[in-house]
C-alpha cells in the first residue's frame, strides 16, 4: 500500500521504518530538515534498537522522507504521528495535530480515490472525530465517502520499539465505518496480531487507560517500596511474590524513582485534565502522580542523611535517559533530581551511555563524562537513575570516589555498599 506518515519522530519514523519492511511504499512527511536529511541517509536521528538496520536497507527504496505533503494526495492511507505535548494546567496541546489535518486536508484536494486519515498519536477521545475530521473534509472540501477516519493507538516501547511494532499485543482500531477499518486492518496484513475494531473515540481511551493502569502499577509498586523499607521489608521480593499472581502480572512492578518518559507523565495528566473539564475529581489517578513526583525528593533526603548538607559536594549522577536503552529525556526522573541537587548547591558529574547530548540542552551547566568510572572520580556520593544494563557489572569504578556512598533508584547494580530509594 501507499502509505504517508506525518511526524517522523519516535512513533513516525519507527512506524514507517517498519512498514517499509513489511513491503509498503512509505514516505514519511517532516518539518524538521535535519531528520528528513538523516532519514533520506539512512541514518536514524534516534536510538533504537533494530532501526538503522531498517533505514538502511529501505532509505531511497521504499522508504523515503520529505517536507512537502504531495506524497499524501497518492495515499491509499496516511497516519498522523506528530506529538501532543501537554499545556501548562496538564491538558493537551493539540495545536500540532490541527496544522497536520490541515495540510492533510489541502493534499487531499484534488487527489482521486479512496483515502484514509489515521491519527496514531494519543489524542483525548473524540479528537479524530471531529477536529480531525473536520479539519481535513473542511480543507479538502471532500466528503466522508472518498476519505475514512480511523484511530490506531501506538503501544510501542521506547527502547524496543521496532521488536513491540513488528510483534504486537493487539491491533486496536477505531473507525468512522467499516470500510475505513478495514483499509487500517489491510496495512498491518503481514503481522499475526489480535485485531480489536472499536469506535473511534473508545480506540483513542484505550490508549489513555492502558497508560493510566500501566502507570497506577508503577506509583502503587513505589508506594509499597516506600512502605517496604521503613519496615526492613525487601520490596523487591515482595512484588515478585505479587506478580507471580495471573491476575496481576509481573510486569510494571518495579519500585523506584517513578515513571518519565514522553507518555505516561503527560497522558495521566491529560485524563486528568479531562475529567476534571466534566466535573469529576479522578483521586486515584491524582495519586498516581503525586506518588510520581515525591519520589525525586525522596532520592535527596536519602542522599543528604547518607552524605550529610550536599552544598558544594560533588555527586555522580548515573543514567540520564526516562529509561535504558534509549536517548530520550523527556520528563525524565533524572530531570528533577538534578534540579534539586543544583539548587541545594551541589556540584554533578553526570554519565549516561546514549543520552547525554540530550540532556546537555537542558542542563547545560553541569559536567558530563564519557564512562562511569570518570563521573565517579573523586565524587562524594552516587546516585543511579537509569536502569542500564552496563551499570549491574560496575564495582571497583565505585572506589575511584572520595566517600563510596551509592543511592540506587532504579535495581540495577550487583555490588554491595547500595541504599536503594525503596529498599
Ligand atoms: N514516544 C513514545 O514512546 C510514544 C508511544 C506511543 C504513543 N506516542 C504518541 O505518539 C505521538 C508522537 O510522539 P513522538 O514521541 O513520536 O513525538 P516526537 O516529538 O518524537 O515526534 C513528532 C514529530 O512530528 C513532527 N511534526 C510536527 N508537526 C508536523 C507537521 N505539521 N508536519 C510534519 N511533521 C510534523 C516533529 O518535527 C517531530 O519530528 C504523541 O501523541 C505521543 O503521545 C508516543
Amino acid at each position: 500500500m501507499r502509505v504517508s506518515i506525518v511526524g517522523g519522530g519516535y512513533v513516525g519514523l519507527v512506524t514507517g521504518a517498519c512498514f517499509s519492511e513489511l513491503g509498503h511504499q512509505v514516505t514519511i512527511v517532516e518539518i524538521d530538515p535535519e531528520k528528513i536529511r538523516a532519514i533520506n541517509a539512512g541514518s536514524p536521528p534516534i536510538y533504537e534498537e533494530g532501526l538503522e538496520g531498517i533505514l538502511k536497507k529501505n532509505a531511497g527504496q521504499n522508504l523515503n522522507a520529505e517536507a512537502g505533503y504531495t506524497s499524501v494526495a497518492e495515499a491509499d492511507i496516511v497516519f498522523i504521528c506528530v506529538g501532543t505535548p501537554p499545556k501548562p494546567d496538564g491538558s493537551v496541546d493539540l495545536s500540532y495535530i490541527e496544522s497536520a489535518s490541515s495540510s492533510i486536508g489541502k493534499a487531499l484536494q484534488n487527489s482521486e480515490g479512496y483515502c484514509v486519515v489515521v491519527v496514531k498519536s494519543t489524542v483525548p477521545p473524540d479528537t479524530t472525530g471531529t477536529i480531525v475530521r473536520h479539519a481535513v473534509l473542511h480543507a479538502s472540501g471532500r466528503t466522508e465517502r472518498e476519505i475514512g477516519f480511523a484511530m490506531n493507538p501506538e503501544f510501542l516501547r521506547e527502547g524496543r520499539a521496532v521488536a513491540d511494532f513488528m510483534k504486537p499485543d493487539r491491533i486496536v482500531i477505531g473507525s468512522s465505518d467499516p470500510r475505513a477499518g478495514h483499509q487500517v486492518e489491510r496495512v498491518y496484513d503481514a503481522l499475526h496480531a489480535p485485531v480489536i475494531h472499536t469506535k473511534t473515540s473508545a480506540a483513542e481511551m484505550i490508549k489513555y487507560a492502558s497508560n493510566a493502569f500501566l502507570a497506577t502499577k508503577v506509583s502503587f509498586s513505589n508506594e509499597m517500596g516506600n512502605i517496604c523499607k521503613m519496615m526492613g521489608i525487601d520490596v523487591y521480593e515482595v512484588m515478585k511474590g505479587v506478580g507471580l499472581d495471573h491476575r496481576i502480572g509481573p510486569l510494571f512492578l518495579n519500585a523506584g524513582t517513578g515513571f518519565g518518559g514522553s507518555c505516561f507523565p503527560k497522558d495521566v495528566s491529560a485524563l486528568v485534565s479531562l475529567a476534571e473539564a466534566r466535573g469529576l475529581k479522578p483521586e486515584l489517578l491524582q495519586a498516581v502522580l503525586a506518588v510520581n513526583e515525591a519520589q525525586p525528593s525522596r532520592m535527596i533526603e536519602i542522599l543528604e542523611k547518607r552524605a550529610g548538607p550536599l552544598d558544594g559536594k560533588q555527586v555522580a549522577v548515573l543514567g540520564l535517559a526516562f529509561k535504558d536503552n534509549t536517548d530520550d529525556i523527556r520528563d525524565s526522573r533524572a530531570i528533577p533530581v538534578i534540579q534539586k541537587l543544583l539548587k541545594i548547591g551541589a556540584r554533578i558529574s553526570a554519565y549516561d551511555p546514549l543520552a547525554i547530548p540530550q540532556m546537555k540542552k537542558v542542563f547545560p551547566e553541569i559536567s558530563y563524562h564519557s564512562t562511569a568510572a570518570d563521573a565517579l572520580r573523586g565524587a562524594d556520593a552516587c546516585i543511579v537513575m537509569t536502569e542500564w544494563p552496563e551499570f549491574s557489572r560496575l564495582d571497583r569504578e565505585f572506589d575511584l570516589m572520595a566517600h563510596r556512598i551509592i543511592i540506587e533508584g532504579r535495581k540495577i547494580l550487583t555490588c554491595k555498599g547500595v541504599e536503594g530509594i525503596c529498599w
